[in-house]
């Protein structure tokens, strides 16, 4: 039997996967196709994909082509899947000439002409208009936001408003949906007047100095329709996501602590403050708290901040620890001053350690007992890897319609979160007072 192998993504099925399927199939007896798995495009950057791997899957399987499908996870999976399949024949379409020539070492390859006129890019760009995208936010995030909007398909980049209302209305009635980015202290008032015009917001967290304004927010979303989306970039990276499956997957074991920093020592020379005046649970909440709400939940039986303040009153450095049944998390945030920023994850097998700055998340280490034992993991991500949450959020806006949910339970925890720390502060700095 003369077995048969092709790879593809196989997005919004058309014509010329299903050209390409008959003749990959005409090769052979016998076909195996490789889907890619949604976490493995995002990892080579494609990540406009509108369909899940198992619509991908399933669309393949409906055209009875295929005797065997089969998920592609990693690079590298081709020469392995070869060998262990017994495959004669790989073939793919002939956008892909030359590249896989490294492979005939073990089977025959065979390029198959690309159908002309149709590709899933241009299904996607037909199948949904482009969401209308503007940014409020201060000089020190925008030009990063504006790179990784045009690297993004599915959006179409509007410009970028201050937080003064002028020059913040030509680009919140230009967008669809805003990426709401200012200093913390005008954070909430500019996504609920985003909120109030009827945009879409992606704000990026802590933004809320409590649960009942989080509360207020997420109402007027859903009276307006609109989503409101918690942007704490990391969560959406790759290599995180792996991590955090992985440690659900149990392994380390049951999970017993968690520590991890998070510091900048901002650009921009100011003697007087080396904050820049934005403190640091204000710069660092939202990605700090991360992990542990992915990974702990929020129900902590005790939380509790402690601070260190510049002249100002402006907290330069904040601990925060948190108590779970049975587990322990200190999370600790600088601004102004510089932390080591590693990440390390304690189980009853093993620890995970994620080296600095583990918000940008791309490498970690599951180590145990036996160093030899150590497991390194690489998942890359492209550009500066606000790709991912922008692509995230455009799924949530077009779902929206479709029953999708303004916010996700987790998101109001960081209000809560920055309300407890706030409230330590004004304590702490009432107690220098007197
Ligand atoms: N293919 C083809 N003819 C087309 C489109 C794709 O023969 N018009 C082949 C590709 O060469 C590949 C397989 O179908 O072997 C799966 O391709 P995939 O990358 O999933 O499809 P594209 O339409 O090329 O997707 P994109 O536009 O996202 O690159």
């Amino acid at each position: 039997m003369r077995k048969v192998i092709t790879y593809g993504t196989f997005d919004l099925l058309h014509k010329g996967h299903i050209a390409l399927l008959e003749r990959a199939r005409a090769l052979g007896d016998y076909l195996i196709v490789g889907v890619t798995s949604d976490q493995y495009d995002r990892s080579r950057g494609k990540i406009n994909v509108n369909q899940s791997t198992i619509e991908r899957v399933d669309a393949v399987r409906a055209t009875g082509l295929a005797d065997l499908v089969i998920i592609e996870e990693y690079e590298g999976q081709k020469i392995d899947d070869i060998k262990r399949y017994g495959a004669d024949v790989f073939t793919v379409g002939s956008d892909w000439r030359g590249h896989f020539d490294y492979l005939s070492k073990y089977c025959e390859v065979v390029y198959l002409e690309r159908t002309r006129g149709v590709s899933s890019s241009q299904l996607r760009d037909g199948s949904a208009p482009r969401v209308k995208i503007g940014i409020v936010a201060g000089e020190e995030l925008r030009g990063r936001f504006v790179s990784e909007i045009q690297s993004v398909g599915s959006l179409e980049y509007m410009g970028c408003g201050g937080i003064s209302a002028e020059s913040m209305a030509e680009v919140v009635d230009a967008s669809d949906a805003l990426v709401v980015a200012p200093p913390f202290a005008d954070r909430a008032g500019c996504i609920s007047e985003c909120l109030s015009k009827g945009k879409h917001v992606l704000y990026v967290p802590p933004a809320f100095s409590s649960a009942g304004e989080f509360r207020e927010m997420e109402a007027l979303a859903r009276d307006r329709g609109v989503l409101l989306f918690n942007g704490v970039k990391t969560k959406y990276l790759p290599a995180f996501r792996h991590l955090v499956l992985m440690i659900e997957g149990g392994a380390v074991g049951d999970v017993r602590a968690i520590d991890l920093s998070c510091s900048q020592v901002p650009e921009g020379d100011r003697p007087d403050s080396p904050t820049g005046g934005c403190s640091a649970m204000e710069q660092w909440g939202g990605l700090a708290l991360l992990p542990v709400v992915e990974l702990m939940g929020c129900d902590a039986s005790r939380v509790s901040f402690r601070s260190f303040y510049e002249p100002s009153g402006i907290a330069y450095y904040t601990r925060c620890a948190l108590e779970y049944p049975g587990a322990s998390v200190q999370v600790t945030m600088g601004r102004g001053i510089k932390t080591e920023g590693d990440m390390v994850i304690t189980g009853t097998k093993g620890y995970v350690y994620v080296p600095a700055p583990w918000w940008l998340t791309d490498y970690f280490e599951i180590r145990n007992e036996d160093l030899r034992g150590t497991r390194k993991f690489y998942w890359g991500y492209e550009g500066d890897g606000l790709r991912y949450e922008l692509l995230e959020f455009v799924r949530g806006i077009r779902a929206l319609p479709v029953g999708g949910r303004c916010t996700m339970p987790e998101d109001e925890w960081y209000s809560v979160m920055a309300a407890k720390c706030f409230e330590a502060d004004r304590e702490a700095m009432g107690s220098c007072d007197d």
